[in-house]
């Protein structure tokens, strides 16, 4: 089975592009407000990093997500789209003076802290505005994720966050720092995660720092366990929406939350990466030695996630139907790792036909380079294409 497109309106589109079908988006937002509705304190935030296409974010805008950020140029991207300010979280272990000072300026809801340096250079910003800045501490949980090991980020070798042996110290030190208030904790253990093990993990651990805490008289108002839920390359028609159900289900039954207190998630992957495919021109048939290459016009520029995690996405040949042959499907970038597949079953390619690379909505567009001095790829979403 292949994906739903409006091949007749590509025709006349300059490929390489990226394709969103808002349908599609638009039933997982649903799905993901259908299944927190059912739980009255889960918060979810849209990860920007995922995708920022300005008609992309509008979609979720629309949806009531809040945004997570981790940069001045996402909260500038989320602000713009209309997400409240109120409702934007700001990660990121290397945030600038100017980037924290936007931050401060658009009152955004929380700065998730990740170093003690960062804590007082925050303090001392927030002190030069007369203001006082909400921070979550991001906590380095030590706890592994069965995902790619680019794309781990809670061991303790990780870059990311606080860690374990020094939680207590950072929140004694921000309890007598004037301008900025504690309010919770954030975690973040990886991302494409699919085994739901990881997360009970995450939770377990949760438990045990809330423990501590509450030994010291301590209760924060937020918990924040950021994203990471992973979605179904290899079948993207089968399976386009997550399992939001057992996700968040996992999370009410393994974390022990305090009365008030609210649980915030960050997903990107999850809410975007099956909306979205890269749509590429064949331009040559090559045979090789002992194989035929598909070359095409989209390269590793236009998606990287091929070459940098070895990642899979299926591939369709959109515009044949012709008997099933095998390629590798290449790009024109002068790399050996410019590869989108090996040994790729299409139906029978040739020079014009339209190949949908799936499943590309999360980290594709956003993650484009200029290499070889290529032009950025754009992104059209459904509606337009009318
Ligand atoms: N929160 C934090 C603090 C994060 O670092 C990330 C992703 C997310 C939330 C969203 O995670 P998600 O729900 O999308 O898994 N470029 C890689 C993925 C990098 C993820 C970085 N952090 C890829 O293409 O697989």
């Amino acid at each position: 089975m292949k994906g739903n497109f409006p091949i007749d309106k590509f025709q006349n589109v300059q490929t390489p592009f990226y394709y969103y079908d808002t349908n599609i988006l638009r039933e997982t937002l649903n799905k993901i407000n259908r299944e927190v509705e059912k739980y009255t304190n889960f918060c979810v935030h849209y990860a920007v990093k995922a995708n920022a296409n300005d008609k992309v974010l509008s979609v979720v805008r629309e949806s009531g997500l809040g945004a997570d950020c981790v940069s001045g140029g996402e909260i500038k991207a989320a602000v713009k789209a209309g997400f409240p300010t109120n409702k934007i979280v700001y990660a990121g272990v290397g945030k600038s003076d100017w980037e924290i000072n936007l931050g401060l300026d658009y009152n955004i809801f929380c700065f998730n802290v990740e170093s003690i340096p960062e804590l007082n250079i925050i303090n001392e910003l927030a002190a030069a505005k007369g203001k006082v800045a909400n921070v979550a501490f991001r906590i380095n949980p030590n706890v592994g994720a069965h995902t790619h090991t680019n794309i781990t980020t809670g061991l303790a070798e990780n870059k990311f966050g606080i860690s374990l042996e020094d939680m207590d110290k950072v929140i004694d030190m921000a309890l007598t720092l004037k301008n900025v208030k504690f309010i919770g904790l954030h975690f973040h253990i990886g991302s494409q995660i699919l085994d739901m093990g990881d997360f009970i993990a995450l939770c377990n651990r949760v438990n045990e720092l809330q423990n501590k805490l509450c030994n010291r008289q301590i209760i924060v108002e937020h918990i924040n366990v950021g994203g990471g839920l992973g979605i179904d390359y290899q079948h993207p028609n089968r399976q386009p929406i997550p399992d939001f159900a057992t996700y968040f289900a996992t999370y009410r039954k393994h974390l022990k939350l305090h009365s008030k207190q609210t649980l915030h998630f960050e997903l990107g992957r999850s809410v975007v990466g099956q909306c979205g495919s890269l749509i590429t021109k064949v331009l040559y048939v090559k045979q090789g030695a002992h194989k035929q290459f598909a070359i095409v016009d989209a390269g590793m520029t236009d998606l990287i996630r091929p070459a940098l995690y070895q990642a899979y996405h299926k591939i369709e040949n959109i515009t044949s139907d012709a008997p099933v042959e095998a390629y590798d499907v290449v790009g024109p970038i002068c790399e050996s790792s410019d590869v989108f597949g090996k040994a790729i079953d299409l139906n029978q390619v040739k020079r014009g036909d339209l190949l949908a690379i799936r499943s590309a909505g999360a980290y594709g567009e956003i993650m484009a380079s200029s290499y070889n001095c290529r032009t950025l790829p754009k992104g059209y979403i459904s509606e337009e294409m009318v």
